[in-house]
């Protein structure tokens, strides 16, 4: 196990290193063009166009053409060099758009070099009569590999570890940097595929070009973008706090660059781990006191004693940095005094209804959790979701940008674990499309993969799931069971998916007692869990107490099990947990309620007296 672990940190430090060197070269990195290639490069295009010219001239004297309109138009890009469809934008421009747009910019006549990216011919003659005083120069990017998709830039999986070989990320070709200062970039961003719009080759590609060559701006000057596209760009590489202006389908941007090239030293994609911008063994924190951690509690206090543990669990492994805990009205005090007695600094919210959700369905409220982009008196959180712990410090998660996260399925990331932040314009951004993008899930995962396709990969032991798929090996099940218990730890987080541990007997995870669960039990993973819990100060604890219906249902699960003979025979186990003997409600006779299990509606809160009443916030020395 320890060479495994050494294997993960060895990644880091060997790409941390590859890195460093790549930044040292990397500001003033001006390809200096050979004039012969450049030549023959000429010669060639020439050559190409009077090849080009005779198939049009063949072409519309064949009789199979009926829009002669619609050649031209392809020939014109052609000559141009844009004749790859997943590049091209048949989007009309709104030239008064522009004109406004323009107007809203500061120094709109100190522009004297113009960038062009991705328009036709005709296009680039309208500009010269918009930006009459500039210089215009007609930027030429080289297409992406026509077998570079976006599952190969977001792929499922990776080899996180290098057992067998070293994840790389296909290159996207970038845009020389020409020899002329350029003060603003003008792009056209491809928009197709309807729903699918922002998982798009070509518009990523065109993004990333665009915004290298306002990096590698010479002498550090400020360079602006213009993007002529109606979908918004790339929100966590232009930040809407950048965004001068917007009319209609222009964006125009003023980026901070030295943001923006640090963010260009991000792999392309999912293709290979992410690193934290800084490297490290350093400070990757310009001010700890606007770093948190965020965690959200809505619609039940289910959630309240995992909350609590996994606060317990961020202080055990080191850090220091604030607590912070979204709760909306229905968190009662009493539960929100432990809260705060555990460390949270809690804030009270209004939950975000998903439009999309059925009333009263079990993800009606998870849009609740675009609220944290509203910590705007934080720079960076690392969310963490209730259900989980933290092994290992994580704070060097601070160094990474927006939206950083383990993967998921597919290409998409798993939002239990993630890098975000805050800023009220990004808010508004995910409740101005609420209407629009769905959810493949109804969860706020779901939703938040879709604004942000461009994310970055960190280790999956970053966010590592209870959880045995079905298909995994005897061995890859025994590997992980081990990477459960390892002591000192070599996981950074557990994440606890299923039934959770606290709402289990501690003697054995209960998630063995339902057939559909099975695959999330870990007794491992859940004695891990309880070791935090006993940790805790005796006054958090009483806020992991069972109440009598749970621990009817939990025996009721029990019998369900013993019926149908499970095999693994948990259901045998004779149940010691102390929390069995202790009454937190009016009810108390719970083997009672089993006799009548089905027929009546417990409710919880009818019943519940807290004991003792909500605690009064104190010093926590024990922790
Ligand atoms: C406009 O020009 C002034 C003076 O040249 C400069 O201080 C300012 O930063 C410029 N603004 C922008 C947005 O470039
Ligand atoms: C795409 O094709 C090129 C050869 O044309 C190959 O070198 C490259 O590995 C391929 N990339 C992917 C992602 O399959
Ligand atoms: C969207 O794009 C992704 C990545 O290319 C693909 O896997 C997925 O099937 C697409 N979804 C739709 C609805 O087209
Ligand atoms: C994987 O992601 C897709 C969305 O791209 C979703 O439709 C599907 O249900 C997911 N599968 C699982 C097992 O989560
Ligand atoms: C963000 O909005 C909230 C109100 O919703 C406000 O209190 C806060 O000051 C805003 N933050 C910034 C940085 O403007
Ligand atoms: C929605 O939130 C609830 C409560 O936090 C959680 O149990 C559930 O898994 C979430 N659902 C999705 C689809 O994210
Ligand atoms: C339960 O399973 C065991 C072995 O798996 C078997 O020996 C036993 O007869 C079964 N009991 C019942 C009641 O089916
Ligand atoms: C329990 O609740 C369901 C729906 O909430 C209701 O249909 C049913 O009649 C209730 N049962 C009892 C015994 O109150």
């Amino acid at each position: 196990m320890e060479t495994r672990q050494r294997s993960v940190e060895d990644v880091y430090k060997r790409r941390s290193h590859k890195i460093k060197v790549e930044d040292v070269e990397k500001p003033f990195q001006i390809p200096i063009q050979d004039k012969n290639t450049k030549w023959k490069m000429q010669l060639l295009k020439l050559i190409l166009v009077i090849i080009l010219l005779a198939v049009f001239v063949t072409v519309l004297y064949s009789p199979t053409v009926c829009h002669p309109e619609h050649v031209s138009d392809s020939l014109a890009r052609w000559m141009w060099g844009g004749s790859d469809p997943r590049y091209v934008s048949h989007e009309e421009v709104n030239w008064n758009e522009i004109l406004d747009a323009l107007d809203g910019m500061p120094n709109k006549t100190k522009i004297q070099g113009v960038g062009l990216l991705n328009f036709d011919n005709t296009e680039n003659e309208m500009w010269k009569q918009v930006l009459p005083n500039s210089k215009h120069i007609h930027l030429h990017l080289d297409h992406a590999e026509e077998n570079v998709t976006w599952n190969t830039i977001y792929p499922e999986w990776i080899d996180e570890e290098q057992d067998d070989e070293v994840p790389s990320c296909p290159t996207l070709p970038k845009l020389e940097v020409p020899r002329k200062r350029l003060d603003l970039v003008i792009v056209k961003l491809p928009c197709r595929n309807e729903a699918n719009w922002s998982r798009d080759v070509a518009r990523l590609h065109l993004q990333l070009a665009a915004a290298g060559l306002a990096a590698n701006a010479k002498g550090y000057h400020q360079v602006q973008l213009l993007f002529v596209t109606k979908c918004f760009p790339l929100p966590n590489l232009f930040s809407c706090k950048e965004l001068v202006v917007r009319k209609g389908n222009a964006w125009l941007y003023k980026p901070n660059l030295n943001v923006l090239r640090e963010k260009l030293l991000l792999p392309v994609g999912s293709c290979e781990l992410s690193l934290p911008l800084k490297p490290r063994d350093e400070d990757y924190s310009l001010n700890v006191k606007r770093e948190a951690y965020a965690t959200i509690l809505h619609s039940a206090d289910d959630y309240v004693c995992g909350a609590i543990a996994a606060a317990q669990s961020i202080r055990m492994a080191g850090s220091t940095r604030d607590l912070v805990i979204l709760v909306d009205e229905t968190i009662s005090e009493y539960h929100i005094s432990g809260l705060e007695l555990a460390g949270w600094k809690v804030r009270t919210i209004k939950r975000i209804r998903n439009p999309k959700a059925e009333k009263d369905a079990y993800n009606e409220w998870n849009y609740s959790k675009f609220r944290l982009w509203q910590l705007t008196d934080y720079d960076k959180i690392i969310f963490i979701d209730a259900d989980l712990l933290v092994l290992k410090n994580i704070d060097f998660l601070f160094g990474m940008p927006e939206i950083s996260a383990t993967g998921n399925n597919g290409t998409l990331f798993n939002s239990g674990v993630m890098v975000l932040e805050p800023s009220n314009c990004t808010f508004e951004l995910l409740m101005d499309h609420i209407n629009e993008f769905e959810s493949y899930n109804g969860g706020d995962q779901g939703y938040l993969n879709e604004v942000f396709t461009w994310w970055h990969r960190i280790p999956k032991h970053i966010n590592f799931l209870k959880h045995f798929w079905i298909g995994d090996e005897e061995e890859t099940k025994q590997k992980k069971t081990r990477l459960f218990g390892a002591e000192p730890p070599i996981l950074y987080v557990i994440h606890y998916l299923g039934r959770k541990p606290w709402l289990c007997f501690r003697d054995y995870d209960c998630n063995w007692n339902w057939d559909l669960l099975q695959e999330f039990a870990s007794d491992v993973a859940h004695a891990r869990w309880w070791k935090v819990h006993d940790a805790m100060p005796e006054q958090l604890q009483q806020f992991c107490l069972l109440q009598s219906r749970q621990k009817a249902q939990l025996e009721w699960h029990r019998m369900q099990a013993e019926k149908g003979n499970y095999t693994d025979g948990h259901w045998k186990i004779k149940v010691h947990d102390p929390r069995l003997k202790k009454c937190i409600d009016n009810l108390c006779s719970w083997k009672g309620m089993l006799k009548h299990w089905g027929e009546t509606n417990w409710t919880d809160n009818k019943f519940f007296t807290p004991s003792p009443p909500a605690l009064k916030k104190a010093s926590l020395s024990a922790l």
